[in-house]
């Protein structure tokens, strides 16, 4: 059978990474776009994919390399729109915050999502087939102090979802989109594993970016083939509010 053909963005980070390795396993031609030199050419060699060095906000540059994939492998079956991420050591209050961060926050998320879509939909139309998973985030439900731009960017990315899901289920495409809560990653555990699961999620651990893909992989499979336009939240419940405690007799 002919292999399904993935992009992944941001394929050379965690989440990305997790999710790029997943669908190579399970036999699919996987290309990935990361902005990384070093790490892209680690992570594909590592897991049989074929590495890319795409800066993802540059639409120039996404487009040579969608269609140097198409004169390849004469296609592409899935998008995963899973590169992004805050503004880390740069981030800030936003009354104090710069506008080139700020920009840059929004180009890396939203605009890498777009960018990479807009390229790549045009063939899944000519073809009448196509799966797309963006990965957004839980602050973009619920916001998050130093994080407005990271929570703007992503929760448009929810409402661009929905709005492509519309224009393309007449073509057979599909557009869904993920929220994670917090992911842990293996190096960055905490001093109180407990305390810290309980500060982030409702279950008794935080999930690590194998859960994340685990949803991924089955929304980009047949399985969820009459899931369209929708937005899974994956953070261990903590976007349902506060805990609440059934021994207080004041509320
Ligand atoms: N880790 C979490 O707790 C968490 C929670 C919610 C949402 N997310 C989202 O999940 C996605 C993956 O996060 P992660 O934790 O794996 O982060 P990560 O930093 O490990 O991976 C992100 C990848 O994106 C790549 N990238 C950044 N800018 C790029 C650009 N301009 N062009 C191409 N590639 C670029 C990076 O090089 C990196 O490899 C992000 O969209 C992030 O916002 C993460």
């Amino acid at each position: 059978m002919e292999k399904e053909v993935v992009i992944i963005t941001g394929g050379a980070g965690y989440i990305g990474g997790t999710t790029a390795e997943r669908f190579a396993r399970s036999g699919k031609q996987v290309i990935i776009f990361d902005i990384n030199r070093e790490r892209v050419e680690e992570v594909a060699s590592r897991i049989g994919a074929k590495g890319m060095v795409v800066n993802i906000t540059d639409y120039r540059e996404v487009t040579a390399a969608v269609e140097q994939v198409i004169a390849e492998f004469g296609k592409v079956d899935i998008l995963v729109n899973a590169a992004g991420g805050s503004a880390r050591s740069r981030m800030k209050r936003f009354a104090d915050q710069d506008m080139e961060v700020i920009r840059d926050v929004i180009d890396m998320n939203l605009y890498g999502c777009l960018n990479c879509t807009r390229a790549i939909i045009p063939s899944m139309i000519s073809r009448k087939s196509g799966v797309i998973v963006n990965i957004s985030s839980a602050v973009a439900l619920g916001g998050i102090a130093g994080c407005v731009d990271y929570g703007a960017s992503k929760g448009a990315i929810i409402a661009a979802t929905k709005g492509l899901a519309i224009e393309l289920g007449q073509d057979n495409i599909r557009v869904n989109c993920v929220c994670p809560g917090k992911v842990q990653r293996p190096a960055e555990q905490p001093a109180d594993p407990h305390a810290f699961a309980y500060k982030h999620s409702y279950l008794n651990y935080i999930a690590t970016a194998d859960d994340v893909a685990d949803l991924v992989e089955f929304l980009a499979s047949s399985k969820a083939r009459y899931i369209t336009g929708q937005n899974y939240v994956i953070d261990g419940g903590r976007s349902l509010g506060l805990r609440g405690d059934v021994n207080r007799t004041d509320s």
